[in-house]
């Protein structure tokens, strides 16, 4: 299951409280996280995990009446670990891995690839598939400006290995020869001279040792992208009732649908309830307050109702927009979610809670 959507929208909050119900329920589950609030993960005993899933200690949960009936794993990605371990698993020998592995070229490539977090993530999910040791996936998803990039992912890095940058790099006699002018060569020695680090040694060293990997990194990418149209696959997308996540999320369930990508339904996050009363507050309680703190209550709570009617409006148009699709609610807390109370909060509502009751 993937919580897709705009930046800050609650896709990890949303990703959390799921996995958290689906374990409650007794599935076996793994949540893969992306940089969750500091708060988050010192709530769920993150901060000490590495880049394998852990379990989360169910006593964490049975304080707050919370019955763990499976299990819950998670893990917070380590997208430049990640990377590496994908270099381990292609290398066809452990020289070529060490070597691409200690290379400087590699080093900022990594980071680079890495920093995107798109395919990692989905490396990761598709590992953690291919071991088949849980019910169900939870992937959260990168605060991405665009959530596209991450569909989008496993097709641009195979664009890369495919691409002509690359291939020029590999031909054989690319480096010293056609590539490397004479002025550029010079440049590199220059350079080896005054700072020591030979850039076209590591160079030719990095794309010679990767030639051997591009066809496995190619393979996995097209494995990658199956995974993620996979039937039993599902995207949720969620968003805020604002105006630009709203058309974010209409352009990217159009995006699914033309990647023929497994849509699930919208989470519709942090949506503003209207009060209770607009306008006059009823006579007993605004003698109670005095006149001042009454109309004060009267203005926000007319403030608050405005607000309401505006995100209603943008669900009603989400909603006819996406045809009527599955499509939950989870309103706006009094405070922000950062521990398993807030989770549960979330919770209830993913499960069909009556507003009112929670
Ligand atoms: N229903 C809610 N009511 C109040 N606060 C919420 C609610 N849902 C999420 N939040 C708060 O909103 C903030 C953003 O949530 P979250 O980190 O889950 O978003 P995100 O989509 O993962 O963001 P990013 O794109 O940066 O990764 C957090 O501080 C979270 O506690
Ligand atoms: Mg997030």
């Amino acid at each position: 299951m993937v919580c897709a959507g705009s930046g800050g929208v609650g896709k990890t909050t949303t990703a959390a409280a799921l996995a958290m119900g689906a374990a409650a329920e007794g599935m076996k589950v793994a949540v893969v996280t992306i940089d969750p609030a500091r708060r988050l993960a010192d709530a769920l005993g993150l901060e000490e995990l590495g880049n394998e899933p852990r379990r989360i200690d169910p006593e964490r949960f049975a304080a707050h009446g919370i019955e763990l009936r499976g299990e819950l794993w998670a893990l917070m990605l380590d997208a430049k670990r990640t990377f590496d371990e994908l270099i381990e698993q292609l290398a066809p020998d452990t020289r070529t891995r060490d070597e691409v592995l200690s290379n400087r070229i590699y080093a900022q490539l990594s980071n680079a690839v890495a920093g995107s977090q798109e395919f990692t993530a989905i490396a990761k999910l598709y590992d953690l598939d291919a071991s088949g040791r849980f019910d169900l996936l939870v992937l959260d998803t990168p605060p991405s400006r665009n959530a596209l990039d991450f569909i989008d992912a496993p097709a641009r890095l195979t664009g890369f290995f495919q691409g002509r940058a690359i291939k020029v790099f590999l031909r054989p006699a690319g480096f010293g020869g056609r590539l490397i002018g004479r002025g550029t060569g010079v440049a590199f020695g220059l350079l080896r001279r005054v700072t020591g680090v030979d850039l076209l040694e590591d160079l030719s060293v990095f794309f010679r040792a990767l030639s051997g990997m591009i066809d496995g990194f190619v393979a996995r990418a097209a494995r990658v992208n199956a995974l993620l149209s996979d039937p039993g696959t599902t995207f949720l997308i969620v968003t805020s009732p604002q105006h630009d996540p709203v058309e974010e999320a209409i352009f990217f369930h159009r995006k699914l649908r033309d990647a023929a990508m497994p849509f699930g339904g919208l989470v519709v996050n942090r949506l503003h309830l209207p009060p209770a009363v607009d306008g006059e507050l009823p006579e007993a309680l605004a003698e109670r307050l005095g006149d001042a703190l009454a109309g004060r209550v009267a203005r926000s709570a007319h403030e608050l109702a405005a607000l309401a009617a505006r995100d209603a409006a943008n669900v009603e148009h989400l909603r006819s927009a996406l045809g009527d699709p599955p499509l939950v609610i989870v309103p706006e807390r009094h405070d922000d979610v950062h521990d398993v109370e807030g989770l549960a909060y979330v919770r209830a509502h993913l499960w069909g809670a009556d507003a009112a009751a929670v």
